[in-house]
């Protein structure tokens, strides 16, 4: 293809931003300082813990630190270990190791490419504190089993619900099953405030402690000023970022169902190809599709690298699929986790925004597809 045929860039994610947002921005930039410079951070936390079905919400910088203070707050640390899936961002897993905690890296399932029930309760030791169930790309952990396997054994049941918001577990949102959930906000994500995240509790105890923390120590309520408590955390959201997250949450509606109609857009082009699976929904659930992912079974030879290298020709971002955290430096390799080590060698996300065009849906199909011939 000569540089006069390049076609036009496709990313894989860009945000959806309005006059909506614009406007709260703007306001909170022009007025929301002084008395009113908590205002759209109240406004946004009030309003996504009653959209998410959760009593209390903390607006983060990021949703690693929303993980970082919440493992703090329940006293996670030297000594315990957490389970989480092999299959994970690196954001994951760093809070746990910040608070000295040993992350235990489990296989996922096959078709939802989530931490795997029998692994995690293959992987329980007495040191076990927690299981963070992520749902990798809005495909929901199996939170029945993995609730059942917490209370069984008195452990702590995280969900790392970053890529998950619009995802629903039989009537409950995603991130109001655990203990507590986490979200990201980064310039990515379905609900953008460009980098940011929301700690979310039913716990009213584990809420207070956590506003603890994220005040740097400051207790609600102490009259002294500048008087912390204990050593905390700053790791807050600010008033333009909440305005914009304001009227993002307004849009969740028809942010969600574009994310959705993208991603069936996507299955319907596929669906005669049995040689590609891609995200699941299962029976009484939701998947907020947040990243549509397309998995070449084994037997059809297509590989990540010519999946990387036609989407690189045909001028579409190409992402690849989560590499096991047990692969990477930081720790030792575990490829006993076989499917966590396998599908990502066949495996691509593919662009999914609000204003992706069905022409444009078409052409990374016709990509895809390509990798077939
Ligand atoms: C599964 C998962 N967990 C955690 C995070 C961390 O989010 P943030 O970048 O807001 O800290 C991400 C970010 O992409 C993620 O995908």
């Amino acid at each position: 293809m000569s540089q006069a045929e390049t076609p036009s860039r496709i990313l894989y994610t860009k945000p959806s931003i309005t006059p909506l947002e614009v406007g709260y921005a703007t306001d909170a930039a022009a007025n929301g300082w002084g008395e009113r410079c908590y205002d759209y951070i109240n406004r946004f936390e009030r309003d996504f813990a009653q959209h998410i079905g959760a009593s209390h919400a903390i607006a983060t910088s990021s949703c690693t630190g929303a993980m970082h203070m919440a493992l703090a707050a329940l006293e996670i640390g030297a000594g315990d270990e957490v389970i989480l899936a092999d299959t994970n961002w690196i954001a994951t897993v760093a809070p746990i190791v910040h608070v000295g905690a040993t992350p235990v890296f489990v296989d996922i399932l096959a078709d939802s490419w989530c931490l795997d029930p029998v692994q995690v309760e293959a992987a329980i030791t007495p040191r076990t504190r927690a299981i963070v169930a992520t749902h990798i790309y809005g495909n929901l952990c199996e939170l029945d089993a993995l609730a059942a396997l917490a209370e069984q054994h008195g452990l702590i049941l995280i969900e790392d619900a970053a890529e998950a918001i619009g995802s629903v577990y039989h009537g409950r949102r995603a991130g109001s099953v655990g203990r507590f959930g986490v979200f990201s906000f980064h310039g990515t994500k379905t609900l953008t405030t460009g980098e940011g995240g929301m700690f979310v509790t039913n716990d009213a105890e584990l809420y207070e402690r956590v506003l603890t923390l994220s005040n740097h120590g400051r207790q609600r309520g102490e009259t002294r000023q500048f008087w912390p408590a204990c050593i905390g955390f700053k790791y807050k959201m600010s008033n333009i970022q909440a305005a914009i997250g304001c009227g993002q949450l307004e849009r969740i509606e028809e942010l969600t169902k574009r994310k959705r109609e993208v991603f069936l857009h996507y299955q319907t082009a596929l669906q005669t190809h049995s040689e590609i699976s891609m995200n699941p929904e299962p029976a009484g659930t939701a998947n907020g599709y947040w990243m549509p992912t397309v998995v070449f079974d084994a037997a059809s030879g297509v590989t990540r690298e010519r999946l990387q290298d036609i989407f690189k020709r045909h001028n579409i971002d190409a992402r690849v699929f989560f590499s096991p955290l047990s692969s990477m430096p930081p720790f030792s390799r575990q490829a006993e986790n076989r499917i966590a080590y396998e599908i990502p060698t066949r495996a691509i996300n593919l662009p999914s925004y609000h204003d992706l065009t069905p022409d444009q849906i078409e052409r990374v199909v016709a990509c895809l597809l390509s990798a077939l011939d």
